[in-house]
């Protein structure tokens, strides 16, 4: 066991995104808590990391989506004191016109990508800031900045984790407790099946492997960014004009009247 690193939490670590994460976290000397819903896919996870890497692998079986696990999730995040680092990367996406987009679908995507990224977030965040150590990485999407007529749900989700996590990196800015936001793009990954909407239908080269996707973000964690877009080659520079606008739109609100379009 990893004295120096601690045990990561890395939700939705049965496939995809997640799944490398683990790989990657358990490469860096971090233990692991791999949460998901599929129990055999996670015991085959530990079971290779466990033997790749020496380091100690718990899967947690968990639906985020029913309350009762969620809690049991949140109460590891509250109490287990050997939890440094967590990724906050469980999601699902459907990806249709809200008059085709059912009741369940809607409950889903708003469970996994807010409801428990927050909860799990609030979880283990006093032991941080107690501790004035730890990390966490909250997995947004570029569809947090950006909507398309199929994405209104899925896109408002990510612009939640999007600005959660910019909220809760200035209410940390003063301690040693990181947060990122990872901004991934198009990745291969089974999402886009599950969203309704197959990886063929996309433009071949705008679709990152996930092995890149997750090593350019954590390269992005080791730079320091808060704010990680890992295909974006001048992110910096467009973030920045965004900020700017974010902040020229809030300190253009602050006028106390109706703007004269308005006077008759
Ligand atoms: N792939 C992309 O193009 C892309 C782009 C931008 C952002 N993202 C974000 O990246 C994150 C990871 O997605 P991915 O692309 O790796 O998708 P994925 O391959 O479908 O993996 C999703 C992971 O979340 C878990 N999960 C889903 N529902 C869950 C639930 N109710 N309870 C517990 N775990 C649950 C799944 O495990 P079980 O099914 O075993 O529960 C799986 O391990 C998501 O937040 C997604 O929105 C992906």
């Amino acid at each position: 066991m990893s004295d120096v690193k601690g045990t990561a939490v890395v939700t939705g670590a049965s496939a995809g995104i997640g799944k490398i994460y683990a790989d990657r976290l358990a490469g860096r000397g971090y233990d692991l808590i791999l949460v998901a819903r599929r129990g055999d896919r996670l015991a085959a996870v530990a079971t290779e990391l466990r033997a790749k890497y020496g380091v100690a692998v718990e899967p947690l079986v968990a639906d985020l989506g029913v309350a009762a696990d969620l809690d049991r999730v949140a109460a590891v995040l509250r109490d287990d004191d050997r939890i440094t680092l967590l990724v906050n990367n469980a999601g699902t996406s459907t990806l249709a016109p809200m008059a085709k987009t059912d009741a369940a679908a809607l409950d889903a995507m708003t469970a996994i990508n807010v409801t428990a990224l927050a909860r799990l977030t609030v979880a283990v965040l006093p032991r941080f800031t107690a501790k004035d150590r730890g990390t966490i990485i909250n997995i947004g999407s570029v569809l947090g900045f950006h909507f398309l007529p199929v994405s209104s749900i899925y896109s408002a989700t990510k612009g939640y984790v999007l600005n959660f996590t910019r909220g809760l990196q200035q209410e940390l800015a003063d301690t040693n407790v990181r947060v990122q936001l990872v901004a991934p793009a198009a990745t291969a990954t089974d999402i886009w099946e599950i969203s309704g909407v197959p990886l063929s239908a996309l433009e071949p080269g705008t679709i990152m492997t996930v092995e890149d996707c997750v090593d350019a973000a954590l390269a992005g964690l080791d730079l320091g960014e808060a704010v990680t877009m890992p295909s974006v080659e001048d992110a910096a520079a467009l973030l920045a004009a965004y900020d700017a606008a974010r902040v020229a739109l809030l300190a253009g609100s602050r006028t106390g009247k109706p703007a004269s379009r308005y006077s008759k």
